[in-house]
Order: C-alpha cells, then structure tokens, then sequence
C-alpha cells in the first residue's frame, strides 16, 4: 500500500462543471478515446453539473476502487458502477485511488434528455474534482495550466466532448498543425483567438422531443469506422476547424454561421449513411430548420443553428439581437418544440470550483 507523502487524510472538494456544444463536431474516435478529427465548441452556462467528492484514506488492506455514488441525493446502481469502472480504468492517472474511499455526489441543473450531454458536464466535473484531491492531497498540480490540461485528459477518457468543457467560452480538441498548442489527449482553450462578439453568444435549446436516443454516442462513433464517407469526413472537418477559428477571429459572424449548419447538417448526414443508417431528425427539427434560415433571410440578422446527436436544435446569436430573437422564437419555434419547452443558455465562463 501507499508510501507516498501525503498531504491530508481526509478532505472534501466540489466543482460545477457545464457542458458545451460543438460548433465543429467530433464523430469517431481510435483506441484511448482519441479523436478521428479536430472538433471546436462553445461552452455553456447553465447547463452544468455539480459533482462533491468527500476523500478519506482507507485501511491499508482494502485494494481498489472504494467508494460510493449519489445522483440527486439518490443511489443509482448504473451510474455507480459506470463511475467505478472509469475509476478503476485512470488509476494510472490517480494511483492514490488506491489509497482512499470516495464519497461521490452529483446534480445537474437540467433535466434528462434535452439533447444537452450530460456527460460532458458530468465527466468534466468528475475530473475537475479528482484532480483536485490530487492537489489538495498530494500537494501537486498547483499550476493552473497543467491542472486544467489534466482535467481535460481525463475528462476527454470518461467522454471525449467532456475534454472541451473544461476551458471558458471556447475549446478546441484535436491535433492540427493549423492550431498553436493543440491535442489529442486534451482540450485546449481558444476563446482569446475570437472576438469578444462570440463571448456574448445565447444558446436557446428547442426541445423538439424530450424522447431517449435511439443511438447512443459510443455506438454512433463506432459506426463510423464503417462509413463509407469517413476519411473525405475526417479532412473535412479539419478544414472546417481552422476556417472556423479564422472566422471567429475576424468577427466574420455568417462565414462562422454556415460553417456550423453546414457541421451539424453533415452530422445527421454521417448517421443517415452508416451500417445500419439511423435517422434522429424528427418532421419538426425540418420545420423549425427552414423557419430559421427564412427568419435569417428576412430580417438579416446572424442567427443560425446547430444539432448534437438528436433532434433538438441549438439557436444560436449575439446577445445584441436577443430581443427580436426571442420573440421569433416565442412565436414561431416554440409551437414545434415537445410541451413547448425551450431551455435559454448562454456561452460561459467555464467551470468553477464550489467552496
Ligand atoms: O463525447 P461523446 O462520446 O458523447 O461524443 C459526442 C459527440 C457529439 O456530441 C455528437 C459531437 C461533439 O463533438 O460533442
């Protein structure tokens, strides 16, 4: 059992963690949860995770994985045991896992199935929280890069798209010689390469439906490997990262606005034309689709969209034209959406550690 130096014996941490949504998507992935291709996205603001970890060393003789796992203050054997598998998969990453029994909580501040990944928030504020027992307990990672970078690698293990969430506003994922610094093994944050119009973007989520996924992301990035289309994909979207940050540096609001309809089109595109195809779009995803681009025609106001892994779509806009957005959305978008519900989110500054 452990020699180390320790620094505590017991201990509590608490972080809050968002999730955030592609602009540039990351679909299929090799070998460690590395990724096929270079992904970009916003980070949200009221969507996130808050996860507690109560730290306590343990006997000497009890080997591996202790610990305990609340969701919403209730036991959720699933969960705890998805959560006891990654932990017991990053012991290399956290060897004083061996050393200590975990009391874990967790809570979302938005409800199930939106189309907000859950597991982005929640992987995110998982790895937040154990590297900072690390720094509290080992008294090390004390500097904020490599604190963060770690989070993010491990982050990116528990669910690729978790690595982005770590870093305000903005995030890029994935090695390209086209961007300074960036990774596979982790995020790395880029909102200071964007105008400051891009850290005023709102998010308003249409919940077309509220349904569980026929697919889920695993099965959907495995599916990948079998696409016909995946290497001109995998190109593609490398192209569109670096066209993309270019624009968002430029404050070029409609050259970033068809870059991200066209990522979140080519996205369902991707799924329509794998082995076994799948459809995820519902009638009112379309129609609510063509509202935008007629609203953004008429009126000549940046307003554009984007789809995760499901039917609900992401509006997204300065928060200079907030108010003629909303009331369209109000007037023509919520009718579409499943007991008219629109979740309002906001791009943020990241994750925060809870005291
Ligand atoms: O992190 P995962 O494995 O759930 O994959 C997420 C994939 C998309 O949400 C569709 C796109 C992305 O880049 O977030």
């Amino acid at each position: 059992m452990s020699t180390l130096q320790v620094n505590k014996n017991e201990g509590m941490v608490a972080w809050k963690s968002p999730s955030n949504i592609a602009l540039v998507k990351y679909w299929g992935k090799y070998a460690k949860q590395y990724p096929r291709n270079a992904s970009v996205s916003f980070t949200l603001q009221d969507a996130y995770t808050e996860t507690s970890i109560k730290y306590v060393r343990k006997p000497d003789n009890v080997e591996g994985v202790s610990m305990s796992f609340l969701f919403e203050g209730e036991k959720k054997i699933k969960f705890e045991e998805k959560i006891r598998k990654f932990l017991s998969s990053i012991i290399e990453y956290f060897p004083f896992l061996n050393d200590l029994h975990l009391d874990i909580e967790s809570k979302n501040s938005f409800p199930h199935s939106t189309g907000i990944a859950s597991s982005a928030s929640s992987m995110s504020a998982l790895a937040l929280c154990l590297c900072d027992i690390e720094r509290e307990f080992l008294n090390r990672l004390n500097d904020e890069v490599d604190f963060f970078q770690k989070a993010s690698v491990i982050a990116r293990l528990g669910s690729g798209s978790a690595s982005r969430s770590v870093f305000p506003y903005l995030a890029e994922w994935g090695e390209l010689i086209t961007v300074d610094g960036s990774s596979n093994e982790f995020a790395i944050p880029v909102a200071e390469r964007a105008h400051p119009i891009f850290h005023t973007y709102r998010d308003s989520i249409l919940i077309i439906s509220a349904a569980e996924k026929s697919v889920s992301s695993r099965a959907g990035h495995a599916l990948m490997e079998g696409n016909p289309y995946a290497e001109q994909r995998y190109l593609q979207a490398n192209i569109h990262v670096k066209q993309l940050l270019d624009a968002m540096q430029e404050g070029d609001v409609d050259t970033w606005g068809k870059i991200i309809e066209k990522e979140a089109l080519t996205l369902h595109a991707l799924m329509m034309a794998s082995e076994p195809p799948f459809i995820l779009l519902h009638p009112n995803t379309l129609i609510a689709i063509e509202k935008i681009q007629h609203f953004r025609i008429e009126k000549n106001l940046p307003i554009y969209f984007t789809l995760d892994a499901g039917p609900n779509i992401h509006v997204l806009y300065p928060d200079n034209i907030k108010k003629e957005i909303i009331s369209f959305i109000d007037k023509e978008l919520v009718p579409l959406c499943e007991n008219q519900r629109v979740i309002h989110d906001l791009v943020g500054k990241g994750p925060e550690k809870i005291s």
